[in-house]
């Protein structure tokens, strides 16, 4: 049974990877902003101790140092840094700082400052990694029809930071990878995405169970047929 921690748990890719890290008999602290919430409730209800809620806002500093005090010395085998926002800006014209800095602190610095925080824990781990949930709108090489500045912007340097993490942690023999999930039917991808939840978050956790050292810092994607390209 492995220890995995989840962020963003409460909706979307985040509860269906901690739903289906359940049921295949992991261990999941699912962290959210509100560990209150409906949907985590529900599961532990179903799973009782496999399953612990935290209060977790990854834009916050020092919530992320009192959620890796809470976990002491605890090992962890797997992070999965899934929270993000998307900003409210699609256009240029719409480009605003506040918003933009909000995007990067939650996409690309905070998934830093976890990481850091819960070193330790994963030194630990057994086969320890860590998977950044980044998205192809991260990828400079493959993007072609523009826009979504402060989201690009964000996971682009979430991309650098998880290849940066790959190399500090290589001699520890913690892993770290970015992985697309698609275009996915959630609040953030809307009805109209081509790809179910459960496909993206099975693909996910295949994707993750196949990361290897040669591969680690890779930008992978959640059918673990190709690389894309940074
Ligand atoms: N859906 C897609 O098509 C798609 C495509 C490419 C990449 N992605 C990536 O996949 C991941 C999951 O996306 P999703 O589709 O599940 O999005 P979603 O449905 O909008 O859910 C986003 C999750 O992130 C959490 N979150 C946002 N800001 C947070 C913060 N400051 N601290 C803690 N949690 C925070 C939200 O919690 P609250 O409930 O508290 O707001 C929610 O649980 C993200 O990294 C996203 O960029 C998604």
């Amino acid at each position: 049974m492995k220890h995995v921690i989840v962020t963003g748990a409460g909706r979307g890719i985040g509860l269906e990877l901690t739903r289906q890290l359940l049921a295949r008999g992991d261990r999941v602290t699912a962290t959210a902003r509100d560990p209150g919430v409906a949907s985590l409730v529900e599961l532990s209800k179903q799973y009782g101790e496999r399953i612990t809620a935290r209060a977790l806002d990854v834009a916050d500093p020092a919530a992320i140092d009192a959620f890796a005090r809470s976990l002491g010395d605890s090992p962890v085998d797997v992070l999965i840094n899934n929270a993000a926002i998307t900003g409210n800006q699609e256009s240029l014209n719409a480009f605003d700082m506040n918003d933009a800095l909000k995007t990067y602190a939650t996409n690309a610095v905070g998934p830093v400052l976890l990481t850091r925080a819960l070193r330790a824990n994963l030194r630990k781990g057994n086969d320890p990694r860590v998977a950044h949930i980044t998205s192809g709108m991260g990828s400079i090489g493959e993007n072609t029809s523009g826009g979504w500045y402060a989201y690009r912007m964000s996971k682009a340097a979430l991309n650098m930071a998880s290849k940066n993490l790959a190399l500090e942690f290589g001699r520890e023999g913690i892993l770290s990878a970015v992985i697309n999930p698609g275009w996915v039917k959630t609040d953030m991808g809307g009805a109209g995405a081509p790809t179910e939840v459960t496909e993206s978050a099975a693909g996910i956790l295949r994707t993750i169970d196949a990361m290897t050292a040669p591969r680690s810092g890779a930008f992978l994607d959640y059918r673990g047929e190709r690389e894309l390209g940074w």
